[in-house]
């Protein structure tokens, strides 16, 4: 047995090809950038997981546009998931090939199985709005899932995060509906080893139901770091990044943060004769 390598990238906010995002930012050109630092990746992934906000707006054009800037990754299984800025009819319709997606359910939530990895994407999707939430539908699905999965180790993937991050703008358009329920159903089951989340654009980690809940950095536009009530609604372009989730044969889920893009480097940090070079 080998160990489990799971990528996981967000918010992408694709947009139609020669259009800017927010006018300023071409998010494609970033996320050819992410593809290429994938496919230089050391491991060969088992999985690359993509927790939502896959285009902008939502539109076919973009699903389209998407569909094409993420076909080097041909062969690597990729799962979709959608965010506040998609629309799930769009998304099922541009990734046909794309069968773990339920074809007629109201939302877009699937388990799956990635190495030893039991992947259990939920959707947090409130149609027409920015903020999320987990109806009693969806979290009744979360457990059968959950019971389903026995022992086996579990990734919960979502878009929306179920914690305060103290952005406050974020905050008042985070996971409003659920999330209380959500940590105690994590916490009776031990074996959910990571809660991964996109939406805010930054690193964030945070201790829920016994677990690890976190939100992944973006391959573009950053969320502004500004831990107050009154934050300005803005983004920057901090350096991008994206996470690899590893299970190694034994032992528990580490996540490291992947910068974006190509560096110098290699180099060694000792010399011929074993010396710390000087
Ligand atoms: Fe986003």
């Amino acid at each position: 047995m080998t160990s489990t390598f799971l990528l996981q990238i967000t918010d992408l906010h694709i947009r139609e090809p020669g259009r800017l995002t927010y006018r300023r930012i071409d998010t494609a050109h970033y996320l050819k950038s992410t593809v290429q630092s994938i496919l230089r990746l050391p491991q060969k992934p088992h999985a690359l997981v993509i927790t939502g906000d896959l285009t902008d707006f939502g539109r076919p054009e973009e699903y389209a546009h998407l569909h094409e800037l993420l076909s080097p990754l041909n062969g690597l299984p990729i799962y979709l998931l959608p965010g506040n800025h998609d629309e799930r009819q769009g998304l099922r319709t541009a990734f046909p090939g794309h069968r773990y997606l339920p074809a007629d359910s109201e939302f877009l939530q699937y388990a799956v199985d990635v190495g030893r990895l039991r992947l259990i994407a939920v959707d947090t999707v409130t149609p027409g709005k920015s903020e999320g939430g987990l109806c009693t539908k969806r979290l009744d699905w979360l457990q059968a899932q959950l019971a389903a999965s026995g022992e086996r180790p579990v990734v919960i993937a979502m878009h929306h995060p179920p914690f305060r991050t103290l952005i406050g703008h974020m905050d008042r358009i985070g996971l409003l509906q659920g999330a209380q329920e959500l940590e105690a159903l994590v916490r009776r089951h031990p074996n959910v080893e990571r809660v991964i989340c996109g939406h805010l654009h930054r690193s964030i980690q945070v201790s829920f139901g016994g677990t690890v809940a976190m939100t992944s950095p973006a391959p573009a536009h950053q969320v502004c770091l500004d831990l107050s009530p009154d934050a300005f609604a803005g983004w920057t372009l901090e350096p991008a990044a994206f996470m690899l989730h590893a299970l190694p044969e034994q032992g528990r889920l580490i996540s490291h943060t992947v910068a974006s893009g190509d560096f110098d480097g290699p180099h060694p940090f000792w010399d011929a004769h074993g010396r710390l070079i000087d």
